[in-house]
């Protein structure tokens, strides 16, 4: 690993098994990068328990200095602001549960050129949005999984990057299910970021390249 690491910020709401993962795998240097900070918009965020112990500088987005709940407009400015200090290569959204207007996306794909990609329980373009899980099950569909892709300003609809895919088990239930695709994130997400911090994805102005050639999206096929 002669490159410099890959800088990435995390956005969270929640438990962080995927912050976790990468958390791992810098600190045994599985991945080389460096996890610049994590942003959380609540305050009991498992995941920033997580980061504090491993020394990454955490800031929560909650509440403004009166006390008031953050307007979306005061949460994305003072993320950005964040960001911009932070100066992270690649910006990741984990279990982040908040809408994003273009005000923030543009302010990172564009102004700050960065890349910014999201984990998504679905094989996307199909179920975008919540509740994938059940609606999964419900569908009778044969195939569920995950996506990894670019953020962009329209909901889950940027360009996919990898997928994991595992068939649909129609005696399981939702949690189970959920269950087995929370697994597939933790080896699909590490696997993007790979790519990015071995520099053979590279992002410029909102488009994706990569040096060898590879057709995109990636799939993993899981039994
Ligand atoms: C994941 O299931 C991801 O697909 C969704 O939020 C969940 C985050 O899990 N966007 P965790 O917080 O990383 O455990």
């Amino acid at each position: 690993m002669n490159k410099n690491p890959l800088k990435i910020a995390v956005l969270v709401s929640g438990n962080g098994s995927n912050l976790q993962v990468l958390i791992d795998k810098q600190l045994n240097k599985t991945l080389n990068i460096d996890i610049v900070g994590v942003i959380s918009n609540k305050p009991c965020a498992y995941a920033l328990t997580r980061a504090k112990t491993a020394n990454i500088p955490t800031v929560i987005i909650d509440k403004d200095s009166n006390g008031k709940k953050h307007t979306r407009v005061g949460f994305e400015t003072h993320a950005l602001q964040i960001l911009k200090q932070w100066q992270p290569d690649l910006v990741i959204l984990a279990g982040f549960m908040k809408i994003l207007t273009p005000l923030f996306i543009h302010g990172v794909t564009i102004d700050l050129n960065i890349a910014m990609i999201n984990l998504h329980p679905s094989l996307l373009p199909m179920y975008k949005g919540l509740d994938t899980h059940r609606r999964i099950l419900k569908s009778g569909e044969n195939h569920h999984g995950c996506s990894v892709h670019l953020v962009t300003t329209e909901l889950d609809s940027g360009q996919v990057i990898a997928q994991a895919v595992t068939p649909v088990m129609h005696s399981e239930n939702r949690d189970a299910l959920q269950q087995r695709i929370h697994k597939l994130e933790h080896q699909l997400l590490p696997m993007v970021v790979n790519l990015f911090a071995e520099r053979i994805l590279m992002f410029n102005q909102q488009q994706l390249t990569n040096k060898i050639g590879i057709n995109l999206p990636l799939k993993l096929f899981f039994d």
